[in-house]
C-alpha cells in the first residue's frame, strides 16, 4: 500500500532511493526538504519545500527519511520532532550515527530505525541493512522494509554493534568494487593496453564477473578455482593478490579504517 513519506536530504543516497520509490511505487506522495530543488525530480507525486518551517503544521508522513550528512544530523533532526510525535516513523541512513542519537533527539521511546543502504540501490541492486529500536512495532519495520528493498535486497540485523562492520563492506563497498576497476585498468595501461581498451576490459570484466556470481549457484571461492589451472596465468596473478602483503590484509586494514571512522562520526 503506498503511503506518504518525508524525505529530508535529497544528495546521492536519499536521491536514488527517491527515485526508486517513483519507479516502484511504493510512495504516492513524498515532500523533500533539499535546500538545492534541481536535484529533486520533477514529479506530480513529489514537492520540494525549502526548510521545515513550510511544512503544514498538520503534515502527518507515515515515515521521515532522514538522508543528510551524519556531520550535520545533531542541526538537521531536531526540527522534524513534531513529526515523529505525529506517528512518523524515523528511518536514519546516516553513517556512524547510532539509535541512542535519534532516541536523544526524539524521545526513548519513539520508534526509530537505523539503515545502511549502497549506490547500487539507484539501480535497485542494492544491499541494505537495517536494524530497529525495540519498541518500533512490526507495521513500522515493514514500512521501513519496503522503503528500502525498493532499492534492492534488505537484511535485518538484531545487534546494532553490527552495523559498523555491515557498513564497511557493503555501504563502501560499491568505492571498492569501482577502485578495483580504476586499478586493474591502470595496472592494463602501465602493461602496455591502450587506456580506453584497459579501462573497457576492467570494467566488462567486473560486471561480467559480479553478473556471473549472481546467476551461478557455485559460491566465490569456486568461480574462482574454475578460472586458475594450475601452473597458469591466473595462479601467477592469485600469488601476488593472495601472498602475505596481499588483498585480504588491504581489505582487513580498509574495513577496520571503516569502522574506526563510524565509531568517530558516532561520538
Ligand atoms: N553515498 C553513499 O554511498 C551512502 C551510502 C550509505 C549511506 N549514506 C548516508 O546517506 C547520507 C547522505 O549521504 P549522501 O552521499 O547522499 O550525501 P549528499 O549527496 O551530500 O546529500 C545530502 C543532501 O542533503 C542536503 N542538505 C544539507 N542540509 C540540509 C538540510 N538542513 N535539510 C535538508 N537537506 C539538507 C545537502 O545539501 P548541500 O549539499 O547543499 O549541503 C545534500 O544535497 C549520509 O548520512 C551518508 O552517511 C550514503
Amino acid at each position: 500500500m503506498p503511503g506518504t513519506i518525508l524525505l529530508v536530504g535529497c544528495g546521492k543516497m536519499g536521491g536514488a532511493l527517491l527515485g526508486r520509490w517513483l519507479d516502484a511505487g511504493v510512495a504516492d506522495r513524498v515532500t523533500v526538504i533539499e535546500p538545492n530543488a534541481r536535484l529533486v525530480p520533477d514529479d506530480r507525486r513529489v514537492t520540494v519545500l525549502p526548510g521545515p518551517n513550510a511544512l503544514e503544521p498538520t503534515d502527518a508522513p507515515e515515515a521521515l527519511v532522514l538522508a543528510v550528512k551524519p556531520q550535520v544530523m545533531a542541526d538537521v533532526a531536531p526540527a522534524y520532532r513534531s513529526v515523529v510525535e505525529r506517528g512518523a516513523v524515523a528511518l536514519s541512513i546516516a553513517a556512524g550515527l547510532p539509535l541512542r542519537f535519534f532516541a536523544d533527539i526524539y524521545g526513548a521511546q519513539a520508534p526509530c530505525v537505523r539503515a545502511m543502504p549502497n549506490t547500487p540501490a539507484a539501480i535497485g541492486r542494492g544491499m541494505t541493512v537495517l536494524v530497529a529500536a525495540p519498541h518500533v512495532t512490526q507495521p513500522q519495520r515493514t514500512r521501513c522494509e519496503r522503503l528500502m528493498a525498493a532499492g534492492g535486497e534488505v537484511a535485518w540485523l538484531d545487534d546494532e554493534a553490527l552495523i559498523d562492520p555491515a557498513t564497511a563492506v557493503s555501504g563502501s563497498g560499491p568505492a571498492y568494487v569501482f577502485l578495483l576497476i580504476e586499478v586493474l585498468a591502470e595496472a592494463g595501461r602501465r602493461a602496455g593496453l591502450p587506456a580506453d581498451l584497459a579501462m573497457r576490459l576492467a570494467r566488462q570484466t567486473v560486471i561480467g564477473s559480479a553478473g556471473l556470481a549472481e546467476a551461478s549457484d557455485d559460491d566465490a571461492a569456486t568461480l574462482r578455482r574454475a578460472v586458475t589451472s594450475p601452473g597458469g596465468t591466473t595462479e601467477a596473478a592469485l600469488g601476488e593478490l593472495m601472498g602475505e602483503d596481499g588483498i585480504a590484509r588491504v581489505f582487513e586494514r580498509a574495513v577496520a579504517a571503516n569502522m574506526r571512522r563510524s565509531q568517530e562520526l558516532g561520538s
